[in-house]
């Protein structure tokens, strides 16, 4: 059994859902999953308390804060952000911006790393979060685990969100497809195998 550490940031819900469904998988396959919200000093209170983000926010407050000092502890992490022009978000990077320590130490050297965002439009960024996430991996020496195409069989056939990079959810304000969810499920559990063999490891 190995401890993943899923930490993810969520205005609307949707990154959240997603959290969710990749921590019921990895869970399934016998994991000790931790699901963390990154800290939010950024949002202005006039958005958090708009329609359709005070509620989102809400059913996130039983969610623990990440902390920087905890990453280590994880055997694995995966992390997730929604799609902002193509990038993630400033909540999740202010929090890698933060480990530059174990970046000195190399505390998270080795540790597998994944990664899981949403965007409102196909097209509109799915990829390019993902990979843009993904450096945070690279610099601090985190093998990185992606799905592929035989994870999931959906993966060929989605029309919605999930693709080789990872578990990805298409925003229409009506939660997760089956297709996303069944991907989702999949990917928890294939990270947790990983993390797992790299903990004994
Ligand atoms: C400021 C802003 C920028 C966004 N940029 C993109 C984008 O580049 N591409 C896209 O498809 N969707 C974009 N979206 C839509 C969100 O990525 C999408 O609604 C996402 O599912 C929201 O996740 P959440 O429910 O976890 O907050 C943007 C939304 C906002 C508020």
């Amino acid at each position: 059994m190995a401890k993943i550490g899923i930490v993810y940031w969520s205005m609307y819900g949707a990154t959240y859902e997603l959290a969710k469904a990749i921590a019921e998988g990895a869970a399934k396959d016998g994991a000790e999953v931790h699901l963390r919200r990154a800290p939010d000093p950024l949002l202005p209170d006039e958005v958090k308390a708009m329609d359709g983000v005070a509620d989102a926010i809400d059913a996130q407050d039983d969610v623990s804060e990440a902390t920087v000092d905890e990453l280590p502890e994880f055997d694995g992490l995966i992390f997730g952000s929604p799609t902002r022009f193509g990038s993630p978000v400033a909540q999740l990077q202010n929090l890698f911006d933060q480990t530059g320590p174990h970046w000195q130490t190399g505390a998270l050297v080795g540790k597998p790393a994944g990664f899981f965002t949403g965007a409102a439009t196909i097209h509109g960024g799915h990829e390019s979060t993902i990979l843009s996430m993904s450096t945070f991996a690279y610099h601090h020496g985190m093998p990185i685990v992606p799905l592929g195409y035989g994870v999931a069989p959906e993966v060929q056939t989605t029309r919605g969100g999930g693709g080789p990079y990872g578990p990805t959810q298409l925003g229409d304000g009506e939660g997760l497809t089956d297709d996303e969810r069944a991907i989702a499920l999949a990917y928890g559990a294939h990270f947790h195998r990983i993390a797992e063999k790299l903990a004994v490891a």
